[in-house]
């Protein structure tokens, strides 16, 4: 009788092992192994005439009721099967028209709220009543209470962003109702804001820093375009940081906006982390990997990670300015952050 082979042998121990929820280094095959992050997340872009047609729809035909919510999400082609913008961080955009009321509510997933359209609705978080204009960027980390309330006369549109694909995957994802229809205001973000201008309080907690003004934001962008040089990748970069930690917007999310002026072009790079952009001031073009997206306000745009990337405003006399969210803090605190130029 023929003896069996050592790659017989090899089957039947793979085959025995499998029957015992075991299996062998040797069956995951060397090219398992790459030398750069590899990502299934898609380089995309999103219309705002397409998101805006579907919130207006949205309008119609569903109830504030029915949906907790209001929202159209960005859905990234290659993750049909996780309804996400990215692995990690996610773009939403919603849509309350005046005399609604979103309940509170509250969730291990941490958000924002960059107001794109509208102005004079508010947010209450943790009790802090938070009046929205254009531009201005409302956090609500981890757990925090929130409702929206738009009493303004006219409807309002903004832009959600959210940690939830990452809380996902790490099982975390917890979501609670508030048991009252709507949160009682304690106080408002002008008087917090009024904590953190030179200083600050003794006692004073980044948990209760939630509102970044745009007229602050904007006087601060504009600033440093007079008194600094613009940085290589991003153009003129401003990030959100805690103000009382100095660290990122909050732990999982770094909110930043880049300015380019007219004519500017930043130099490509790549990076760890992923990110969303969203077109808030002007037109530009992106280079993402293969793709060309040219972009105007209210487009939004993935650049998935270690893709080469560029942005370019070709225009003559108008800045632009992206607003973006990165996954950026968390890779750092996993000690998994890296970047390099690229060319694109
Ligand atoms: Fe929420
Ligand atoms: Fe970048």
């Amino acid at each position: 009788m023929k003896s069996p082979n050592i790659s017989d042998n090899v089957e039947a121990l793979n085959r025995d092992m499998a029957n015992k929820n075991l299996g062998g280094h040797w069956q995951l095959g060397l090219e398992s192994y790459l030398s750069y992050p590899e990502t299934t997340v898609q380089p995309c872009l999103w219309k705002w005439k397409d998101v805006y047609e579907s919130l207006m729809r949205a309008g119609e035909v569903v109830s504030m009721e029915e949906a907790e919510r209001r929202t159209v999400r960005l859905l990234n082609p290659a993750l049909r099967d996780r309804q996400a913008t990215t692995h990690t961080i996610h773009f939403s955009f919603q849509y309350v028209k005046t005399g609604e009321h979103a309940r509170p509510h509250r969730h291990t997933a941490a958000a924002f709220r960059f107001i794109l359209n509208g102005s004079g609705a508010y947010t209450t978080v943790n009790g802090q009543k938070c009046v929205m204009e254009e531009g201005d960027l409302i956090l609500t980390p981890q757990l925090s209470w929130h409702d929206h309330t738009n009493d303004s006369g006219k409807p309002i549109i903004w832009l959600d962003g959210l940690d939830i694909p990452l809380v996902q995957s790490l099982q975390q994802l917890l979501f609670e109702p508030h048991p009252e229809n709507a949160q009682r205001v304690e106080k408002t973000s002008e008087e917090v804001a009024i904590s953190y201008g030179h200083g600050r309080p003794a006692g004073a907690s980044a948990a209760e820093f939630f509102h970044y003004k745009w007229s602050d934001t904007y006087r601060r962008l504009n600033a440093l375009v007079e008194a600094a040089a613009p940085d290589r990748f991003d153009g003129y970069l401003l990030e959100y940081r805690n103000p009382t930690t100095e660290g990122p917007t909050m732990p999982t999310i770094q909110c930043a906006l880049s300015l380019l002026r007219p004519g500017q072009e930043t130099q490509g790079h790549r990076h760890t982390s992923t990110v969303i952009y969203h077109a808030f001031r002007g037109s530009g073009s992106s280079f993402v990997g293969e793709e060309r997206f040219d972009w105007k306000a209210g487009d939004s745009f993935v650049v998935p990670l270690w893709y080469p990337h560029r942005h370019v405003n070709g225009g003559a006399s108008e800045e632009a300015i992206l607003f973006s969210m990165s996954d950026a803090p968390v890779l750092r605190s996993l000690g998994l952050y890296r970047e390099e130029s690229a060319g694109v």
